[in-house]
């Protein structure tokens, strides 16, 4: 029997096997440590490693490749970002700025920080998941040290104008961090032209390996300090410490270069995948709801709420076909209304009738997928 069609590209992407290649010497061949600098083996891992923080540097608009501390993905650099600064700086305020639709790797962190004395205020956002730019002005306190907000949202996809709150963030001298894990290859990003102090990236989520990613801390104007939440042998400029994983760095950086060429062809490409998917689902259905924003968004995200068909049902249904995501989130003793979607003004009944389409590099037959769905729904319907 054949495998089922993958959508669900916003939990991970497949590695791309170009990047594959690119890693597997530094497994058997490579595999000194780019800490041992006093011999060729370790040497030659260092050069890898150097070069890989160059390009991911320039691919993000840094201004040195030393503004790149490595860590083992999205959520380890959320918390550095989070902790580290908030230690840094709660001599200057205890306040701290989110949206309320982060993922729980900057919720959680943030929970966690109010055990240490943060003052957590989290930004409501309008119908579409976009931030409420007024609500964030008037949030501001003379306290606040930091805002959070995510650069697109993984359920819905809504981009958000990071530009903008990044321009009031410096107005204000607020540090400014961006979660960019669903945006990093998918999305262009300037960190400086953006005014982003910090911004989280994962390896897994453009087509590079799992269990690499990174974190850009701004050097320059400001110069932006953390403390150092785990400690060791000094690695990564004392903030990271710890063995670097080589074959896992070079190819973060190799994913990055291919997403970053193939990034605007692809995206078109995805756009018109989508919309097909979704003119022939709301034919058939005409009362099939698009969440997320209608142009800011990214465009390889379908958020789907359908009425009367519960996702757990359609996806139970279409399993041997299709393999996608509920739109809310699950944890493993219960199910729990999407906090995004509610956010958003969705009822709990609406958040158990959504769906999250992740397309991706695979994804070809837009027709062909809409049929399955369009059969699936009057399946659970009936
Ligand atoms: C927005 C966002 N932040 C953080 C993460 C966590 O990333 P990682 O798997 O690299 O820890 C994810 C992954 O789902 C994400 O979508």
């Amino acid at each position: 029997m054949d495998e089922p069609i993958y959508l669900d590209h916003h939990a991970t992407t497949p590695l791309d096997r170009r990047v594959l290649e690119k890693m597997l010497p530094y497994f058997t061949e490579i595999y000194g440590n780019p800490s041992s600098i006093d011999h060729l083996h370790g040497n030659k891992a260092k050069v890898a490693v150097d070069g890989a923080r160059q390009t991911i540097a320039k691919h993000l608009g840094c201004r040195k490749e030393n503004e790149i501390i490595f860590t083992s993905g999205a959520t380890e650099a959320n918390n550095l970002a989070l902790i580290g600064a908030f230690r840094k700086y709660r001599d200057k305020g205890k306040h701290l700025i989110a949206s309320a639709i982060e993922h729980p790797a900057v919720l959680d962190t943030l929970k966690a920080l109010e055990r240490e004395g943060a003052e957590v205020t989290l930004l409501p956002v309008d119908s579409h998941g976009v931030v409420d730019l007024e609500a964030l002005r008037n949030a501001i306190r003379k306290e606040t040290i930091l805002i959070s907000v995510m650069f697109a949202n993984n359920e819905i996809g809504t981009i958000q104008p990071i530009a903008q709150i990044g321009e009031l963030a410096k107005a204000k001298g607020i540090l400014f961090h961006v979660d960019a894990a669903q945006a990093v290859g998918h999305e262009p990003i300037h960190v400086y032209d953006m005014n982003i102090d910090l911004l989280s990236f994962s390896a897994h989520k453009f087509y590079g390996p799992k269990g690499v990613g990174g974190l850009f801390v701004r050097s320059f104007a400001p110069m932006v300090r953390l403390e150092a939440v785990t400690f060791g042998g000094g690695q990564e400029r004392n903030l990271r410490p710890g063995s670097l994983n080589v074959p896992g760095i070079v190819g973060m950086a190799e994913a990055l270069s291919f997403a970053a060429t193939e990034q605007k062809a692809e995206r078109k490409r995805l756009e018109q995948l989508s919309a097909t998917i979704t003119d022939a689902l709301q034919t058939a259905f005409p009362d099939v709801k698009i969440n997320g924003h209608p142009e800011r968004k990214l465009t390889h995200n379908l958020n789907l709420t359908i009425p009367g068909v519960e996702a757990k049902a359609l996806i139970h249904v279409l399993k041997s076909k299709l393999s996608f995501s509920a739109g809310s989130a699950c944890s493993t003793t219960k199910v729990e209304p999407s906090h995004v979607l509610k956010a958003m003004g969705l009822s709990d009944d609406e958040t158990f009738q959504t769906i999250r389409l992740g397309l991706g590099r695979s994804t070809q037959d837009a027709q062909g997928l809409a049929h399955l769905l369009i059969e699936g729904i009057g399946q659970v319907r009936r």
